[in-house]
């Protein structure tokens, strides 16, 4: 188990979960571009029970994308302990579960960061879980977040007690619920989480550069480094964190490797879920791949409108290559 372990945590970069963007083909992206864990978007214990098909889409994935964690997230233990099975049959490499989400709808159910508002509830879950997953050898992480506000910051006992009821693995986003997003993650509680544990510690929040990477690993000692936002609309950062730590290579991907990532992403998605969703469902990633540029603006107007995957390819190699035709 412990090597098992290893393997995720001795400074491995992970793709951390994103709801609506870490799918299958995005993850597929991922990997490619040198993430060495990948995670699946959250996926509702309850819907794995009374929704199982809709549901495992969510969690669906390909060998070559391991080691690959599902994230489950709820509130209730007994059903963790059913949709556990569930879970299971798809083979994943580790459970992760789903402290920090601070969406009303999440919260409301007492899943996500609310769970750090009930850190006995939390423990069972821990608790439970981990008794069903040790004698299959499958770890369990967690993640969660600094806190639920300012005025209730417990990340530290919170971590504690997650690592003595059971988990494997800590991932911290040191925001708390109440920052959502905003303001700056606080990367002194990673570094005060890893040295009050004896569980590796994965740190996330704000990683979005090189100089990112290099800094949240001597700043805060954490074992790895999960990265969200830092690659929505550019997976290739996964690339140059491993060229910088192989070969101290900071070169930016070119044009031409660029397109050709954007260009699999699309085919992988229209494979997977048929050419008018695909559609659909990647506007979100065009839009993030077209920021930035001068012209930008109208090029996301115009993929917006479009449904010929061929002229939405052209417009993206015309921004790229700063060759735009629309004017
Ligand atoms: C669009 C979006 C979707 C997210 N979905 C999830 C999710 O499903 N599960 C989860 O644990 N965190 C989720 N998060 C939080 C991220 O995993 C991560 O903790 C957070 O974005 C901070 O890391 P970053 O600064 O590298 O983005 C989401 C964040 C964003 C922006």
């Amino acid at each position: 188990m412990q090597s098992i372990i290893e393997k995720l945590t001795d400074h491995k970069i992970w793709l951390a979960p994103l709801a609506g963007i870490t799918d299958r083909s995005f993850r597929s992206i991922c990997k490619e571009c040198g993430a060495d864990v990948v995670v699946s978007e959250m996926v509702s214990v309850d819907g794995l029970l009374y929704n199982k098909e809709r549901s495992l889409e969510y969690a669906r994935f390909d060998q070559s994308q391991r080691p690959f964690g599902l994230q489950l997230f709820g509130s209730n233990p007994e059903i963790f302990l059913k949709a556990l099975d569930v879970a299971l049959s798809i083979e994943p490499d580790f459970i992760d579960i789903n402290m920090g989400c601070p969406v009303k709808k999440v919260v409301k159910r007492g899943a996500g960061s609310s769970m750090m508002t009930t850190p006995d509830i939390a423990a069972e879950i821990v608790s439970k879980v981990k008794n069903k997953l040790q004698p299959k050898e499958v770890p369990l992480s967690v993640k969660f977040r600094a806190g639920w506000d300012n005025s209730s910051v417990n990340a530290i006992e919170f971590g504690i007690k997650m690592q003595n009821a059971g988990a494997d693995v800590l991932c911290l986003h040191p925001r708390t619920r109440s920052q959502m997003y905003s303001g700056k993650s606080n990367w002194t509680l990673l570094k005060e989480l890893k040295q009050k544990v004896s569980v590796p510690v994965v740190g996330n929040g704000d990683v979005k550069t090189i100089q990112d990477v290099l800094q949240m690993y001597d700043e805060t000692r954490c074992d790895s480094i999960m990265i969200g936002r830092g690659v929505i609309g550019k997976p290739w950062f996964f690339t140059k964190i491993k060229n910088f730590m192989t070969n101290n290579d900071e070169s930016e991907p070119t044009t031409e490797e660029k397109l050709k990532i954007i260009q699999k992403h699309l085919n992988l998605t229209i494979n997977d879920k048929g050419k008018q969703q695909a559609l659909l469902e990647m506007r979100t990633h065009f839009s993030h791949y077209t920021k930035g540029f001068q012209g930008g603006a109208k090029v996301r107007a115009s993929i917006n409108k479009s449904e010929d995957v061929n002229e939405i390819v052209t417009l993206i190699k015309e921004l790229y290559r700063n060759k735009l035709s629309i004017g």
